[in-house]
């Protein structure tokens, strides 16, 4: 039985056996110095010529980058070595030879490491940005676990648009047209009538037409509706989410974060509580910084990186022009023209990690806010007849979980913070 690389400082002294892929091979005639992975960690194997059998020697001699291996030796513990255990070995094998793998310690460009991602995976940092992902997951499920909300998988093939049509995916169902779904939300609304505090997480579909650094095709989201929250809840909600994430990332992923290099003291500010502007308050310090934009204006990546770099924490940004909003946005009562959504700007430039809402629950106001949308009515009837039957004012978030976990690795682009990204005209491997 082979002991994972990570269990090996509990086997000080006894023989192990390791399997796994050749990471490294430094070699000088009598004793070779292999550095061999098997996806929980990398150990280094001190091989002698004089200690294994000559058969063992030739393995060592052909074995390439990548090859799958197997190592029996005492496991000993040592500062010295990278992972605090080392392995001196009494016998290898090549189990596989690699072919030239294309990776090598040299600079390649990213176009080469996207055509090659399914090999790319296999490198250190990008091992370490899945792991800190698969982290978040947890955390996240964890999080609404213990708050008590339950679960509830929304469909990915939906008959109508959640956020805006131009960004739709379509497909064909048996005759009628289908769409990628962009956001569980309308699914999870009546959900809520019916467990009160709800939550889904999966892919999301978006067909945004522009290359940039912080944009997927398919992307992960997690969404929370809750029952009789308001906005004020809902920014406590997000603010809490946030703040569980960053401990827990802290926490459980030190290493990670140390081969991705990332300034932990900049994660370590991130507590309660955010700070918070209108939309109307950033269009005017937007303005008196010099920048050119007007009250009913979106905000594009630069405006959005000023506004968070004011500050060390996130920064929420609500009650938007409702014209440049989604439909189902409850209005601000003080002020019609208002929507009395949110958004949540991470800081360090990663922009928009939260976008929420207080929806409506006006059955006539909705009614109207779709047909202004020029939205199908028919498609929306059942999305209506919440408003119908016991309606209840609530509230949700959706996070991107790639825009999240590329701010804790501190990534430039989304692509290295799913495994198989899917971008603008891009989608092999
Ligand atoms: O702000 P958005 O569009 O909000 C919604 O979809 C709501 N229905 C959510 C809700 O209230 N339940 O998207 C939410 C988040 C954004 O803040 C961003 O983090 C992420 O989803 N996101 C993307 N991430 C990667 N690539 C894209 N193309 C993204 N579009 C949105
Ligand atoms: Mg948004």
């Amino acid at each position: 039985m082979a002991t994972p690389v990570r269990h090996l400082h509990q086997h000080d002294g006894e023989t192990v056996t390791v399997r796994g892929w050749l990471a490294n091979k430094r070699s000088s005639g009598k004793i070779a110095f292999l550095h061999v992975r098997d996806g929980s960690g990398t150990v280094q194997c001190v091989v002698s010529r004089a200690e294994v059998s000559d058969e063992a020697w030739e393995d060592v001699k052909r074995v390439t980058q990548e090859s799958t291996v197997r190592v029996t030796g005492i496991a000993r513990r040592d500062q010295r070595a990278p992972g605090g255990v080392e392995i001196h070995a009494t016998d290898f094998k090549v189990k596989a030879l690699s072919d030239d793998f294309p990776i090598t310690k040299k600079e390649h460009g990213t176009a080469f490491l996207m055509e090659h991602r399914h090999l790319w995976l296999r490198s250190s940092r990008q091992r370490a940005a899945l792991r800190v992902r698969s982290e978040v997951c947890q955390a996240i499920r964890d999080f609404f676990y213990e708050r008590e909300f339950t679960l509830i998988d929304s469909p990915i093939l939906t008959p109508t648009a959640c956020e805006g049509t131009s960004t739709l995916f379509q497909t064909d169902y048996f005759g009628t047209p289908a769409y990628l779904s962009q956001s569980g939300q309308l699914y999870l609304e009546p959900a809520a009538a019916a467990l009160g505090k709800v939550y889904c997480m999966g892919p999301t579909f978006r067909a945004e037409k522009s290359k940039t650094r912080r944009h997927l095709m398919e992307f992960w989201m997690v969404e929370p509706e809750v029952a009789f929250l308001e906005l004020d809840g809902l920014i406590q909600l997000a603010e809490e989410f946030v703040c569980y994430l960053v401990c827990r990332v802290l926490e459980r992923c030190r290493d990670e974060l140390a081969v991705l290099e990332r300034d932990v003291s900049r994660l370590e500010k991130i507590t309660p509580r955010f700070p918070h502007v209108t939309y109307g308050e950033a269009i005017e310090s937007l303005q008196g910084a010099g920048y050119d934009v007007r009250w009913g204006d979106d905000f594009g990546a630069e405006h959005e990186t000023f506004l968070a770099s004011q500050h060390d924490k996130p920064l929420f940004v609500s009650r938007f022009p409702a014209a440049i909003k989604a439909f189902y946005m409850q209005p601000d009562p003080q002020d019609e023209k208002l929507a009395l959504g949110i958004d949540l700007l991470a800081p360090e430039g990663y922009g928009e990690i939260i976008g929420g809402s207080q929806r409506i629950h006006d059955y006539e106001l909705l009614r109207r806010r779709i047909e202004e949308h020029q939205l199908p009515l028919e498609a929306f009837r059942w999305y209506l007849d919440i408003r119908r039957y016991g309606t209840f004012p609530h509230s949700g978030f959706g996070m991107g979980i790639e825009r999240f976990v590329c701010w804790m690795c501190g990534l430039s682009h989304l692509r290295e913070t799913i495994p198989y990204p899917r971008m603008l005209h891009k989608i092999y491997p």
